[in-house]
């Protein structure tokens, strides 16, 4: 046998030998068991017991979220695109949860500046710029995330009434409603505050924390006793502290 013709099988034989062992390493063991080119999704961890479901299914239990995003810029996304698969949450929704992230990177995943898509399709907003000290939830309500702004915008003039904080704060209402400060109004204690309104993170509001502020309406002799307010002497109870080191400001009969 000719020399060339020798090292030439040699070197058909290495690149054999190396398809050979690669193939054995990178190929799945099931591969063939599913069809020309699918491997087992469970060796990657992939869920086979996760099925999407007919989302007409979440409303009828999520009545108000769901009526809430039908009217929204949101309307066309799919529950289940946010939350993911449902089978399992509908047979036991308390021990089977959902997964629900309120982090700024789960809306940058469709909105976020991304020049390769079209900005008339999904609206893009530089996450690296816009309003970065908050979450993205904190200002647009996720099942309706236009309406909140546009309704804080066209109701400036009410600057004095909760409901315009309500808007962005409905967390701290619901806390609030539970507690005896039910009927203070937001302004009451925080101010009024157009430009916070307007833009959050640049302009933020008072935020009470001496004792002499609580004592305006529950001060003996400071406040007019006419209101029926509970009154506490400030000279006398508990004043090594703040007010707030012990009372919770939203539900003062909350204690920390
Ligand atoms: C665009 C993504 C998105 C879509 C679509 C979506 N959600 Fe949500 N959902 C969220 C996010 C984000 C939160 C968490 C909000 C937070 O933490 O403040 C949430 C929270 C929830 C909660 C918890 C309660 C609450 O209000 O915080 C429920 C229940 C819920 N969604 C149900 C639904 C249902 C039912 C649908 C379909 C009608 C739906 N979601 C569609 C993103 C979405
Ligand atoms: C049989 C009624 C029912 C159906 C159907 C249902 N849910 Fe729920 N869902 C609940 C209840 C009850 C809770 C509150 C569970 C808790 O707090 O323990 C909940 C909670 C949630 C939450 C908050 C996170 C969590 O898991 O606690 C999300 C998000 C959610 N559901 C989305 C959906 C989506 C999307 C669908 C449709 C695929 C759906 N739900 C269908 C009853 C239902
Ligand atoms: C699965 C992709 C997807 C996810 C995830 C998603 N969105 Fe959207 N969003 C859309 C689409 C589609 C529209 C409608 C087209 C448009 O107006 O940009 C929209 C519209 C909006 C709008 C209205 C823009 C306008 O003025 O018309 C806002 C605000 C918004 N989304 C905020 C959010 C926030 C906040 C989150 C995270 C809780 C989020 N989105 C998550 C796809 C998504
Ligand atoms: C402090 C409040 C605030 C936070 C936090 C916030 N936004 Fe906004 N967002 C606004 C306001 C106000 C507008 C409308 C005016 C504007 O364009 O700046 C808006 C507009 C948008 C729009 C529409 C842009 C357009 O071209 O019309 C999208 C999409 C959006 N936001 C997504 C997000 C996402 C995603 C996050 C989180 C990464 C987020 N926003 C965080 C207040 C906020
Ligand atoms: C457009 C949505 C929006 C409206 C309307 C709004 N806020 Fe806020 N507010 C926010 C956001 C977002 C933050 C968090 C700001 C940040 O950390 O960037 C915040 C923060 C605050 C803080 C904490 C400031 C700090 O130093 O920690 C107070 C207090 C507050 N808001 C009170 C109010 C009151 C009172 C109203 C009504 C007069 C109101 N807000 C209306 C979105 C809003
Ligand atoms: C009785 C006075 C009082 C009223 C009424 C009140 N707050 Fe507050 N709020 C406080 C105090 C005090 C703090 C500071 C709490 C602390 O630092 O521990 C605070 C803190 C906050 C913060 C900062 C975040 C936090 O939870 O600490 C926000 C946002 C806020 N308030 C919004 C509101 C909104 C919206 C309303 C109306 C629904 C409201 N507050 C009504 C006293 C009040
Ligand atoms: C604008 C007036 C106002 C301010 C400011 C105010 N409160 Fe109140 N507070 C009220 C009213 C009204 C009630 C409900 C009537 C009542 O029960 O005294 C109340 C109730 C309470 C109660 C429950 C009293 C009871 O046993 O019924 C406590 C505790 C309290 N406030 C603590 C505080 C603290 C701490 C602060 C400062 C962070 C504060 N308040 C600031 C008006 C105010
Ligand atoms: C060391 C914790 C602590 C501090 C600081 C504190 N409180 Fe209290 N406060 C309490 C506790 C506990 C109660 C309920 C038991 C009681 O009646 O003494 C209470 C009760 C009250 C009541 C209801 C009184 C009644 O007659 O029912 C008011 C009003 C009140 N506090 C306001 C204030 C104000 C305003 C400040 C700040 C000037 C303040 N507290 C500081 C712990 C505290």
């Amino acid at each position: 046998m000719p020399n060339q013709l020798r090292n030439l099988i040699i070197v058909f034989a290495i690149f054999v030998g190396l398809f050979l062992t690669a193939r054995h390493f990178l190929v799945p063991k099931t591969f063939g068991d599913l069809g020309h080119y699918r491997a087992d999704a469970l060796q990657y961890n992939i869920d086979h017991e996760k099925k999407f479901v007919d989302t007409t299914l979440c409303s009828n239990c999520h009545t108000d979220i769901s009526n809430s995003k039908y009217v929204g810029a949101h309307k066309l996304i799919n529950c289940q695109t946010c939350h993911g698969a449902g089978n399992k949450h509908i047979e036991n929704p308390t021990i089977n949860k959902m997964e629900k992230s309120s982090e700024r990177e789960f809306c940058a995943k469709c909105h976020a500046k991304n020049l390769a898509r079209s900005s008339t399709v999904i609206k893009q907003v530089d996450i690296t710029k816009h309003n970065i000290d908050s979450k993205c939830v904190n200002c647009h309500n996720p099942h309706s995330p236009e309406i909140k702004m546009a309704q804080v915008a066209s109701n400036q003039n009410k600057k004095d009434e909760p409901a315009i904080c309500i808007m962005c704060h409905d967390k701290i209402d619901k806390i609030k409603t539970k507690g005896m400060h039910k009927s203070v109004p937001c302004q009451s204690c925080h101010g009024e505050g157009l430009n916070h309104i307007k833009s959050p993170s640049k302009s933020n509001m008072f935020k009470p924390s001496k004792r002499e502020f609580c004592g305006k309406c529950h001060g003996i002799g400071i406040a007019p006793k006419s209101k029926g307010i509970k009154q506490i002497d400030l000279k006398e109870h508990n004043i090594e502290n703040k007010c707030i080191d012990c009372h919770i400001g939203h539900n003062p009969l909350e204690f920390k």
